[in-house]
């Protein structure tokens, strides 16, 4: 039975944290960046080396595809993403795409000829943190949104998507979703709690949670804070601060929901001027629909009960996605063979899988982080636990292959 070389993924972990990495041990690798071109111009180097053809479609996502035995059969696509939060970490996203390079390099070594070919995937912009939305990339590909309506969309500087496609080289010649795939299945840590808190190694992901992301405009009157009496304020920051808390108790009213002011941008902003204006940005998740109904229902109510001049703009949603039970079954199947202790979970966080799904049969393994942290510098996974799930992702691959 083949398994992959723990220690030279985990050396590409170390390698990779270098491009945009952080004084604190993280890393900044916002989409589209200097520092994400820098790491996509390395995995590329390093999957030719291999032996994979390159193919980088008009919104940047990237498919290294290293041949199988017949070529008139679709390839199982392994990967993830390669950017990362503002202070992320060293994991999340690049795990699985780094896994799909090991699991390249295995094959290759122990001369294990597939019969699909293997595309490893880096899919552009899965954080939505300089671009909204997120899991642009996948969005595109699985025709979700627009190629021509993603390009124009601006970061906080009016730069547009296609600027920065442009800018760093990566917007490619290929036609978005050119290829089908026979399966797709993605590594990621779990980037919570459950599999630590249960000493469970790997996690089988049978479905990721809806999202729904919402901006507001919250515009009061810009005034003197030493003159102006406490009774005639129109302090847009003390109605965001209303809202920032009914964010919260909607979410602990609507378990297991979660909501999150994320972002909140203060004008004009400084210490003695009574805040005219707040932007700010809400994501709001649960596994099912109808509880992302109640709990956009309950914001709405909120705010219309706060008095202030408040506009409440709904800009995107992703449904909850119920993977396939085949993948499921042999991610479920892989992790016994290797002798890991594995459960079901369903993802808090969004993956690009969760478009991929309504593509081709989709799921994704999860391994442990450390004191469930992610989005976070201090975000960890051991060699081990990177390793164990690469080796589920080889068994799984290994599994589909045959069918
Ligand atoms: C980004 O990583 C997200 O899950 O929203
Ligand atoms: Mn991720
Ligand atoms: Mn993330
Ligand atoms: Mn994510």
């Amino acid at each position: 039975m083949p398994a992959i070389n723990g220690d030279r993924l985990w050396a590409d972990i170390v390698a990779t944290a270098g491009f945009g990495g952080t004084d604190k041990g993280g890393v900044t690798r916002l989409t589209l960046t200097e520092e994400d071109r820098q790491v996509r111009d390395w995995f590329i180097a390093e999957c030719r080396s291999l032996g994979c053809t390159i193919e980088v479609d008009r919104i940047g996502n990237i498919f290294a595809t290293y041949p199988g035995e017949d070529p008139s059969l679709p390839p199982i696509a392994v990967g993830s993403h390669l950017d990362t939060q503002p202070q992320g970490g060293r994991f999340d996203g690049i795990l699985g795409v780094l896994a799909g390079v090991e699991l390249i390099r295995t094959l290759k070594e122990t001369a294990t000829v597939l019969r699909h070919g293997l595309t490893v995937v880096n899919w552009t912009n899965e954080e939505g943190s300089r671009f909204s939305p997120a899991m642009m990339g996948s969005g595109v590909f699985s025709g979700a949104s627009r190629l021509e309506a993603i390009e124009a969309l601006i970061d906080r500087d009016g730069k547009t998507v296609l600027a920065a496609l442009e800018t760093i080289g990566y917007r490619g010649e290929t036609a978005v979703g050119h290829v089908g795939f026979a399966a797709y299945v993605e590594l990621h840590i779990e980037q919570g709690p459950l599999l630590e808190a249960t000493a469970t190694e790997i996690g089988i992901v049978t479905g990721v949670q809806g999202v729904r992301w919402f901006d507001v405009t919250i515009t009061g009157t810009e005034a003197h804070a030493g003159s102006t009496p406490m009774a005639q304020r129109d302090d847009a920051l003390v109605a965001a601060s209303e809202i920032v808390l009914a964010v919260r108790d909607i979410a602990r009213r609507h378990a297991p929901g979660v909501g999150t002011t994320g972002s909140a941008a203060v004008g004009p902003n400084s210490r003695n001027v009574v805040p005219g204006s707040v932007q700010l940005q809400i994501d709001m998740r649960h596994p099912f629909e109808a509880g992302l109904d109640q709990m956009q229902a309950a914001l709405e109510q909120a705010i219309g009960a706060i008095d202030a001049r408040v506009a409440l703009s709904h800009i995107w949603s992703k449904q909850p996605v119920v993977f396939d039970p085949g993948i499921v079954d042999a991610v479920r199947a892989s992790a016994a063979t290797l002798g890991y202790s594995a459960t079901e979970v369903v993802s808090g966080a969004g993956h690009d899988a969760a478009h991929i799904a309504g593509r081709c049969p989709t799921a994704m393994i999860f391994v442990p982080s450390k004191d469930g942290l992610s989005h976070n510098e201090a975000e960890y996974s051991s060699p081990e636990e990177c390793a164990r799930g690469a080796d589920v992702l080889l068994q799984t691959v290994l599994q589909i292959d045959l069918k």
